[in-house]
C-alpha cells in the first residue's frame, strides 16, 4: 500500500481536487510528533477565501478516517496523518518479504532506452583516478537505471583517436623499440610520448611529421594502423583488468575510431545546413550567437577533432538506439566541450539534441603522502585499488583473523570501500582519498554498510531454523526504532527513482547509512535471539527485510555484500 497515494484520494474526495496535485502537496514532516505525513492549507486559502488553520479544521471534519490512520490533527495550517503503526510496519514488511530482491525495481521505463557514455578512458595512457569517477558513477547511474526497466546501453567512448596516436607513432619510431614496449605496456608508451613533448619543444618539426602520421591514419595506411592497433591492444588489456576489479562491464567499446568512417556524410550534413564557416582554413560551426567559443569540426591540416567525433557519435547513437537519454560522464572540465557540440546539433535541426546530457562531477584529490605514487604524478587506478585491498588486508587481520575466505572478502570491502567513498558525496563535490575515512568501519563508509549487512546475515544465520515469515505479528513490531527502520525501507523505493532523476547515485549511497545507522540502533535497543518466539520471530523478520535491502542497494552502487567479514 502507498500511504501516500491513500491519503492523497482521501484529500482529493474532500476538497475537490486533482489527484496528482493532492499528491504532490503532501510532505513527511520532519519529526514524528507531527505525524507521518502532513497536507499543508495555505494554497486551498486563495480558492476558499478563508484562513488556512480554518480550512484545515473543515477538511478534518469532512475527512473519513481509514483504518490505517489512527489520527488526523489539525496543527496550525496542516493536517497531520499519523499512521497506524501495526498496519503500516505489516504493509511494508509484507512488501519487502514478498519481493525482497526486487523490492525498490519498478518498470518505469519499460520501452525506454538510456545510452550511458562512461569510464572513456584515453588509449597509451594509463587509467589514472581521474578516470575512476566517470566509471564508478556511469556503473552506479546504469544499474539504477536498470532497476527502474529501462533498457540501458553502457558504452565506452574510449579516447583510441586523434592526432596524439600520430605523436605516438612517431616517438616509438625514433626513440622505442618493440621490447620494450610490450615489456613496459602503458608506462613504456607514456614514456616515449612524454619525450615527444620534450623534443617536440625544440624541434617543432616533429609535430608536422606527427599530424602527418595521423592523416596516414585516417587515410587507412596499413603501417600507421598496424602500429595504433598495437598500441590500442596493449591498453585495451591493462584497461580491463581494472574494470574486473571494480566488477564493471561494458555492452560497446565504441571508441573515437570507431568513428573514422562515419564522419565525412555528417560534415557534409553540417556543410549542406549552411553551419560551416571558414576560419584561417579550418572549418568551425559559429556559435558567438549563442555566446560560446566556435566549435572546431576540421583542422587546417584535414584532422578531425573530438567534437567531430562526438557529433558523429550521437548520430550514430540516436539512430542505432532511438534513445530516450544519452548521458555522458565526464569530469566538469568538459563543461564547455559539451555545451558547444550539443548546440551544433540543435543546430542541425535535431530537436532530441535535449536529450543529451551532460553529468559532470568534481575532481579527485589526495589526501597527501598517504598514497603511494610509483610513477611520478599519475596515480594509477590499479594501485589504488590493490593498496585498498591491502590496507583492508591488515583490518581484517587485526579484527577476524579466523575470518574465512579472508582474500577474497578484503577485495570486496578494499574496493567497495573506493567505490562507496566515491557516491558519498554529491558528485559535484571533489573526492578526497583518505584510507583512514574511507576504511573506518564505523564510518559513513563502505565497511560500515557491508559490516552492517554481515551483521543482519549472522543474526539469521545463528536463528538457525529456516526463516519462517509466515505470520508474523507486526504488532510487535510498533517501537520508535522498529518503525523508524521500517520507515527508511518504505523511502528506499522513491530514493531510487530519485537518484535516477537527479543522475545521483548519493542519494542512494546515503540512504543506505541511514538505513544501516537505523538498524544498528534497533540491534542495540532491541535483543533478538534471547526474546519470546512471536517476539523474535517478528524481529527476525526485520532483520532479513533490512540484509536484503542494504544487498540490493549495495548491488545498485556497483558493491558486493560478503555475508561474513
Ligand atoms: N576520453 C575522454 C577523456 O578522457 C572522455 C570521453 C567522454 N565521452 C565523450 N563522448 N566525449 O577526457
Amino acid at each position: 500500500m502507498d500511504f501516500k497515494l491513500e491519503i492523497a484520494k482521501l484529500l482529493a474526495v474532500a476538497v475537490p481536487m486533482e489527484l496528482e496535485e493532492a499528491f504532490a502537496a503532501i510532505e513527511v514532516p520532519p519529526n514524528t510528533e507531527m505525524g507521518d505525513y502532513a497536507y499543508p492549507c495555505f494554497k486551498l486559502a486563495k480558492v476558499f477565501r478563508k484562513a488556512p488553520p480554518m480550512i484545515a479544521a473543515e477538511l478534518m471534519e469532512k475527512l473519513e478516517k481509514p483504518d490505517f490512520i489512527d489520527e488526523i490533527k489539525v496543527q496550525g495550517a496542516y493536517l497531520n496523518f499519523f499512521t497506524n503503526k501495526s498496519v503500516y510496519v505489516s504493509e511494508v514488511l509484507t512488501e519487502v518479504l514478498k519481493k525482497t530482491y526486487d523490492f525498490g525495481k519498478s518498470d518505469i521505463g519499460q520501452g525506454k532506452t538510456i545510452v550511458i557514455d562512461y569510464s572513456s578512458p584515453n588509449i597509451a595512457k594509463p587509467f589514472h583516478v581521474g578516470h575512476l569517477r566517470s566509471t564508478v558513477i556511469g556503473n552506479a547511474i546504469y544499474k539504477i537505471y536498470e532497476a527502474l526497466g529501462y533498457q540501458c546501453e553502457g558504452v565506452n567512448h574510449l579516447g583510441d583517436w586523434g592526432t596524439q596516436f600520430g605523436k605516438l607513432i612517431v616517438a616509438y619510431k625514433k626513440w622505442g623499440s618493440k621490447e620494450a614496449v610490450e615489456e613496459g605496456g602503458i608506462q613504456e608508451l607514456m614514456r616515449i610520448y612524454v619525450k615527444f613533448h620534450d623534443e617536440a619543444e625544440k624541434e617543432p618539426a616533429l609535430d608536422d611529421e606527427a599530424r602527418g602520421w595521423f592523416v596516414k591514419m585516417q587515410d587507412g595506411d596499413e603501417e600507421a594502423l598496424s602500429l595504433w592497433k598495437w598500441f590500442y591492444d596493449i591498453s585495451i588489456k591493462e584497461f580491463e583488468r581494472v574494470y574486473q576489479m571494480l566488477g564493471v562491464t561494458f555492452d560497446a567499446y565504441t571508441g573515437e575510431s570507431f568513428y573514422n568512417d562515419k564522419m565525412a556524410p555528417v560534415v557534409e550534413e553540417l556543410r549542406q545546413k549552411k553551419l560551416l564557416t571558414e576560419s584561417e582554413g579550418a572549418l568551425i560551426v559559429d556559435l558567438e550567437e549563442e555566446g560560446m567559443p566556435p566549435c572546431l569540426i576540421i583542422r587546417k591540416d584535414g584532422g578531425t577533432l573530438y567534437a567531430t567525433r562526438d557529433i558523429t557519435a550521437a548520430l550514430y547513437r540516436k539512430n542505432k538506439y532511438n534513445f530516450e537519454k544519452c548521458i555522458y560522464l565526464t569530469a566538469l572540465d568538459q563543461n564547455l566541450h559539451f555545451a558547444q557540440w550539443f548546440k551544433v546539433i540543435e543546430k542541425m535541426g535535431y530537436d532530441w539534441s535535449k536529450d543529451l546530457i551532460h553529468v559532470p562531477f568534481g575532481l579527485v584529490s589526495l589526501d597527501s603522502g598517504k598514497l603511494s605514487t610509483r610513477h611520478g604524478n599519475v596515480v594509477l587506478m590499479e594501485d589504488l585499488l590493490n593498496q585498498a585491498i591491502a590496507e583492508t588486508q591488515k583490518i581484517i587481520q587485526e579484527k577476524n583473523p579466523q575470518l574465512p575466505d579472508k582474500e577474497k572478502v578484503a577485495k570486496q570491502v578494499g574496493i567497495g570501500a573506493v567505490i562507496f567513498n566515491d557516491l558519498y558525496n554529491n558528485r559535484m563535490k571533489d573526492v578526497v582519498f583518505s584510507w583512514e575515512k574511507m576504511l573506518n568501519f564505523d564510518g559513513e563508509t563502505g565497511p560500515y554498510v557491508q559490516y552492517t549487512h554481515a551483521r543482519a546475515c549472522s543474526i539469521l544465520k545463528r536463528a538457525q531454523n529456516p526463516l519462517d515469515l509466515e505470520d508474523i505479528s507486526y504488532s510487535l513490531l510498533t517501537d520508535d526504532v522498529s518503525v523508524e527502520v521500517c520507515k527508511l525501507l518504505e523511502q528506499y523505493p522513491a530514493k531510487i527513482k530519485d537518484a535516477a532523476n537527479k543522475l545521483e547515485p548519493s542519494i542512494v549511497t546515503r540512504h543506505l547509512v541511514d538505513i544501516a545507522q537505523a538498524f544498528n540502533k534497533f540491534y542495540h535497543d532491541n535483543p533478538i535471539l534471547s526474546s519470546e518466539d512471536d517476539v523474535k520471530k517478528a524481529r527476525l523478520a526485520l532483520v532479513y527485510a533490512v540484509k536484503v535491502v542494504l544487498s540490493s542497494g549495495l548491488a545498485l552502487l556497483g558493491i558486493s555484500s560478503p555475508e561474513q567479514m
